[in-house]
């Protein structure tokens, strides 16, 4: 067997599109996009993210899309762009649709103070239909939060606050420059509920600077007493080559491949026993929650957000680097915020790139998304839902030969499992199935 450390230093996608984002090309455009739109089924429900690039101060392991501003000026200008795109998104498709699902990410959406905030869910709230029990996620930086902010997301309609908590231990908070007390996270957390937001979600991360097992079952054990409804427990992404903010931390402060195998499973362990089940790769949730629940009963998704009970067939993206999921294919806005605005200026979709996904892709794309959910996945139903046999995906299978002798994944047939033991190990079995990771000269993260 190969040194299991070796085996999980591999780099590999974390899989929330497939084809991953690096193979999105130019070829799709504004004018493609518009097609796209256009040709949507009017009773299609839509799924909308709004993102929004800005945060207050940088933290050094970040890996989002985001800048740090210091005035509120390019704030308050990009989200009139964003109602700018609003409309054109919806003057593109037509009629009314239907939305079952908006979430806001970033950055820090939580940085738009009130009016930004309202006009906003107000152009939202004009151009689409929401439904009755439609989401409302969006992600919150609790440094500096307040009972005014909380109150403006509940008249808002948020239903769900996914908090990032990182992790609390003070050395790690520095070496991260993210100084963010208990203190502040549990009272932010005490605000949401005092407005009646329904769920609570706390991101954590692992694989942080100066992490030990001793500090991080410090962080697990105060997430625990927030009784989150979910946490989501990131493995840090660590690509200074693409995030050259992330070489202020220096790479010997950082845990070994072991190591983050260690804490990885330290979290497993720690949220299994007071009750938390563990969903795909990085979720866990109480077993009550619509995360547990669609797990349980096969009907998890994976999209940009990570794993989600959201089944609507068309994701639109809104906003700087946002990217979109339609039936056609992924589209990609552009990431700089100047060119953002040059293109909705011109009243043209600010697409960047994408891809058209082949009849292969669809089905590649399903067998890696039942991997990320379920661990498992019968490649004869797949296959078969596209009038094709496992025979298309055989260079995958015997890629797998190897990880089958070592006990990684079972293979009966077309049917692939993932031993539960070895669920760290999801990754790198879906990129067997990934026939551009080969070509490709994209930089990712270790696997786990
Ligand atoms: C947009 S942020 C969440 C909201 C807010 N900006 C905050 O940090 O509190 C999304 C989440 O991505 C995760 N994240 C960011 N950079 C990461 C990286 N390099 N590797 C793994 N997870 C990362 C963090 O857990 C973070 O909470
Ligand atoms: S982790 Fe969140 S707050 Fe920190 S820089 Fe990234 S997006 Fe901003």
């Amino acid at each position: 067997m190969m040194h299991v450390s070796e085996m999980f230093s591999a780099r590999v996608p974390r899989y929330t599109s497939y084809p991953t984002a690096p193979h999105f090309h130019s070829g799709i455009d504004g004018a493609t996009y518009h097609s796209w739109l256009s040709a949507l089924e009017p009773q299609t429900p839509l799924s909308l993210y709004v993102h929004i690039p800005f945060c207050d101060t940088l933290c050094w392991f970040c890996g989002c899309h985001t800048t740090v501003v210091n005035h509120y000026e390019p704030v308050k200008s990009y989200c009139e762009l964003l109602r700018k795109e609003i409309g054109l998104v919806a003057t593109a498709l037509g009629t009314r649709r239907r939305v079952q699902h908006l979430h806001w990410g970033g950055g820090s959406p939580t940085l738009l103070k009130e009016d930004e905030t309202n006009r906003l869910v107000g152009a939202l709230r004009e151009n689409f239909d929401f439904t009755a029990d439609a989401e409302f996620a969006i992600e919150i930086d609790p440094r500096g939060f307040g009972r005014a902010n909380a109150k403006v997301l509940a008249a808002a309609g948020v239903t769900r606050a996914s908090i990032g908590l990182q992790d609390c231990d003070p050395e790690v908070q520095r070496a991260i420059n993210r100084i963010q007390s208990d203190e502040e996270t549990s009272q932010v957390i005490a605000m949401l509920r005092a407005e009646g937001i329904p769920s609570i979600n706390l991101d954590l991360v692992y694989g942080l600077p100066r992490q030990t097992l001793a500090s991080w079952e410090k962080t697990l054990t105060f997430a625990l007493r927030l009784e989150p409804d979910r946490l989501a427990v990131f493995g840090y992404a660590h690509v200074p080559s693409f995030k050259k903010h992330q070489a202020l931390i220096p790479e010997a402060l950082l845990p070994d491949v072991e190591m983050r195998l260690r804490l990885a499973e330290l979290a497993r362990d720690v949220l299994s026993r007071h009750g938390y089940v563990p969903i795909g790769l990085d979720h866990f949730a109480r077993p009550h929650d619509k995360l547990a629940m669609s797990a349980r009963d096969g009907s998890l998704e994976r999209n940009f957000q990570g794993y989600t009970t959201d089944s609507a067939p068309a994701l639109i993206g809104l906003g700087a680097s946002s990217i979109g999921s339609l039936p056609q294919g992924y589209v990609q806005n552009v990431s700089v915020v100047p060119v953002y605005r040059k293109m909705l200026e011109a009243g043209v979709l600010p697409v960047r790139a994408g891809i058209r996904l082949s009849l292969e892709d669809r089905i590649r794309r399903q067998v890696i998304e039942r991997l990320m959910c379920d661990l498992k996945v019968d490649l004869d139903g797949v296959t078969a839902k596209y009038s094709t046999t496992r025979d298309l995906l055989s260079d995958s299978l015997a890629a797998l030969a190897g990880y089958a002798a070592d006990g990684i994944v079972s293979l009966d047939g077309g049917k692939v499992t993932i031993a539960p033991e070895w669920r760290a190990a999801t990754r790198l079995v879906c990129a067997a199935f990934d026939t551009y990771l080969v070509q490709g000269t994209a930089a990712h993260s270790v696997s786990v």
